[in-house]
């Protein structure tokens, strides 16, 4: 008795799985004649960091990488804090933001490089404005390769720059 009704409902199981196969294929062509393109998982997987300066830095010179080493999140492992390079797990585009702090009677210049090359400029002039510490921010959006290299270097050479208060991060949008 018991068995036939489970062989009832295993059928019934079966043929609902059939019903909602032929039901997902019926949406899939749909959607697909909207536009919409199949993605898989890891396309979607994010990618995003964020790291401080662990300590001061103090005189760097003209064209070193500024390495933020204090690691607040890494998904994807796509920045490394022992370079202080960021390489692209993927193409596509990606967003970058970093923020250096000086103190009064100093300064602190930086770019951003993509494979070396410059993309944008970041100047923290703390001389000009008393006993204040001055921070400045940059921001871009860049279009990468897969492997492609982005890093903080300096630009000339830097007086000082404060750890925690300085940050370095970006996200694949
Ligand atoms: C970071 O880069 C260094 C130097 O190239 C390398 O030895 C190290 O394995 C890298 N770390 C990670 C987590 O990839």
């Amino acid at each position: 008795m018991y068995s036939a009704i489970l062989f009832i409902l295993i059928l019934w199981e079966v043929r609902g799985s059939d019903d909602f196969i032929t039901k997902y294929d019926k949406y899939h062509r749909v959607c697909k004649r909207m536009g919409f393109q199949d993605k898989r998982c890891e396309e979607r997987e994010i990618i995003a960091f964020h790291a401080r300066l662990s300590t001061h830095l103090k005189n760097l010179k003209d064209k070193e990488v500024v390495v933020f080493a204090d690691v607040t999140l890494n998904k994807g492992n796509a920045y490394n804090a022992t370079t202080g390079k960021f390489t692209a797990p993927v193409k596509g585009h990606y967003s970058f933001t970093w923020t250096i702090a000086t103190q009064s009677g100093a300064w602190f210049s930086t770019l951003l490089v993509i494979n070396g090359k410059p993309i944008s400029y970041n100047h923290v002039n703390g001389k000009s404005q008393g006993a204040n510490h001055e921070t400045g921010s940059s921001s871009v959006i860049l279009k990468m390769e897969k492997n492609d290299v982005v890093s903080i270097i300096m630009y000339q050479t830097g007086e000082i720059a404060y750890g925690l208060w300085s940050s370095f991060s970006g996200f694949k949008l």
